[in-house]
């Protein structure tokens, strides 16, 4: 260890992966983490903890397949299916933080209250433990690991106050228990709103009106010759809107048949729904898309254009999240416009040593989370050790404002090439070339085949001896867990 003290601030998968890059580039992680347990989202309780804006409800199943969505050097077990319930994730996080040893850098219960720079380079963090006491430590460097989606987005109605029935933001929405013999109302057009919209059709709702502003696209968790519709993408694909436009028409050829209101090309698209359900629920009746909302009655919802549900018994706000940060000034990260000023969504250039404060994970994935995210952890201690150097403020700030979707949401980013600019800064994107020269076979699967976690652990810093036998068994370990026939009798 370099005696470099970095303070990590939250244990879920950005913290996870932090914790890690950091004792592997020899800096001395001291994560602090609210609550009494790692994982974040996936750490799932019945009730919000105290302090959790985000939270999964029970029936949550990953909207990216294990191959993809793994970290880059510890792949999911191979007998579990490709997508997989809240409880195998967190499952999976225990066992990445037992196998790498991770835990013991970890104070739980522990509350970043205040971040402040010290004249003499380095932070200062105060930490109170819940009960009253309070601790300040210093660092040469702080992670903040703490989630894009710190903050449930209340959308609000004329009338909302007046309105009797059940009003619930989905992050306390767990099953449909309390929505039975209900006419109910959810709001948004995303994965959230269209996972609760279908559980609670199926589940005995009365009837269930889905209200989107703007219509929305769905993408099928699996499709043509039931592949999961993330392997599909390649690093050789070059227009990857195209694709995801073929995948959305796998099961939905024509979106505004069944009401999905959205004609519109799939660039233009503000939400995306992976859902494998809705179409059956809305042709069978109990499931009904509807426009936005323009307010609200003691027991009754007036659509825009003036067509009012009536004896709606609940309202569920499937409507997002805000980002914000209690514990940091906000000239660090925000520009006057509240737009994130984060240099590669990583370092806040408001501060006056960029390279030694790293956000990791404040970006609303396009793709799996887990990977993105391990890559900013690697990019950001590579920053911190100097292996990587920042350019000028000017620089950066011309190179944030080239990209006008990096606002204070980041509405999905797409993670694959975004992933592939972090490593290839710090080494790790493989290289065509040179791989063809030693091992063409891996080459033509790097390149032509899922554009999977391993392929950042074959090259430069931190590679892993499992990364190429890891990329040949990505569609073997995608089709077994699902297939016990073919893997009990044509052995
Ligand atoms: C319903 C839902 C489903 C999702 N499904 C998927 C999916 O299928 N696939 C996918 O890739 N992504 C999915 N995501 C995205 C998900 O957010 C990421 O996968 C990832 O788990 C986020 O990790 P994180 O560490 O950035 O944040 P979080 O999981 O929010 O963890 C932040 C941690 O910081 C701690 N913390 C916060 N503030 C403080 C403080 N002041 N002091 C100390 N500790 C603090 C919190 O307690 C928490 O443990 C989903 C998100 C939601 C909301
Ligand atoms: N694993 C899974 O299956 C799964 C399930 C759920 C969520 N997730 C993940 O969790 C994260 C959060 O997803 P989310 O669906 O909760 O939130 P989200 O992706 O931020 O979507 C919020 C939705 O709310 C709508 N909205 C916002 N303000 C509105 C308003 N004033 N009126 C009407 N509609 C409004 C938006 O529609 P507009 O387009 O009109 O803005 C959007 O569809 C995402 O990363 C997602 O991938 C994953």
């Amino acid at each position: 260890m370099s005696g470099k003290r970095v303070a990590i601030i939250g244990a879920g998968v950005a913290g996870l992966v932090s914790i890690k890059s950091c004792f592997e580039e020899g800096l001395e992680p001291v994560c602090f983490e609210r609550h009494n347990d790692i994982g974040g989202i996936w750490y799932y309780t019945e009730q919000l903890r105290k302090g959790q804006a985000a939270a999964t409800y029970d029936s949550v199943v990953t909207n990216h397949s294990k191959e993809m969505s793994c970290f880059s050097d510890f792949p999911f077990p191979k007998e579990w299916p490709p997508f997989l319930s809240r409880l195998r994730v967190h499952e999976y996080l225990h066992s990445y933080a037992d196998h790498f040893a991770l835990k013991k850098y970890i104070k739980f219960n522990a509350d970043v209250m205040k971040i402040e720079a010290n004249s003499d380079g380095g932070w200062s963090v105060t930490i109170s433990n819940g009960a009253g006491g309070k601790t300040e430590e210093v660092f040469d460097y702080v992670m903040v690991c703490t989630g894009v989606f710190s903050k449930p987005h209340f959308p609000s109605y004329p009338g909302l106050e007046t309105f009797d029935g059940i009003k619930m933001h989905s992050n306390e929405y767990r099953d449909s228990s309390k929505f039975k013999d209900k006419r109910v109302v959810v709001v948004g057009a995303a994965s959230t709103a269209g996972e609760v919209a279908c559980e609670l059709a199926r589940n005995g709702s009365i009837q269930v009106f889905l209200s989107m502003r703007n219509g929305t696209v769905v993408i099928p968790r699996i499709g043509v010759q039931c592949t999961p519709w993330d392997l599909l993408c390649s690093r050789s694909i070059v227009n990857r809107d195209r694709i995801l436009d073929k995948i959305a028409k796998w099961r939905i050829q024509d979106r505004t048949k069944i009401g999905l209101q959205c004609s519109e090309p799939i660039v233009n698209i503000k939400s995306l729904m992976v859902n494998d359900d809705i179409q059956d629920r809305i042709v069978q009746g109990k499931l009904e898309p509807v426009v936005g909302i323009e307010k609200f009655g003691k027991n009754s919802v007036t659509l825009v254009k003036g067509r009012i549900l009536d004896d709606i018994g609940a309202v569920v706000f499937a409507t997002g999240y805000q980002i914000t940060f209690q514990f940091l000034k906000d000239t660090w990260v925000f520009d006057e416009s509240d737009n994130l000023q984060l240099y590669k969504l990583v370092c806040p250039i408001g501060v006056d040593e960029p390279d030694r404060m790293a956000l990791i994970g404040m970006f609303a994935p396009g793709g799996a989370a887990f990977p993105a995210f391990e890559l900013q952890a690697r990019w950001a201690v590579n920053v911190f050790v100097k292996r990587v150097k920042l350019p000028s403020k000017e620089q950066m700030r011309a190179c944030i404002q080239k990209k006008p979707k990096y606002g204070r949401f980041y509405r999905s980013i797409s993670t694959l090439p975004y992933q592939e600019e972090l490593a290839e800064e710090i080494g790790a994107n493989p290289s065509f070339w040179k791989t063809l020269m030693y091992d063409p076979r891996l080459a033509m699967a790097c390149w032509y085949g899922p554009q999977v976690p391993y392929t950042y652990r074959l090259q430069g810093p931190r590679t892993w001896d499992g990364a190429r036998e890891a990329i040949f068994s990505v569609w073997e370990n995608t089709t077994c867990p699902t297939n016990s026939y073919r893997s009990t009798h044509m052995k």
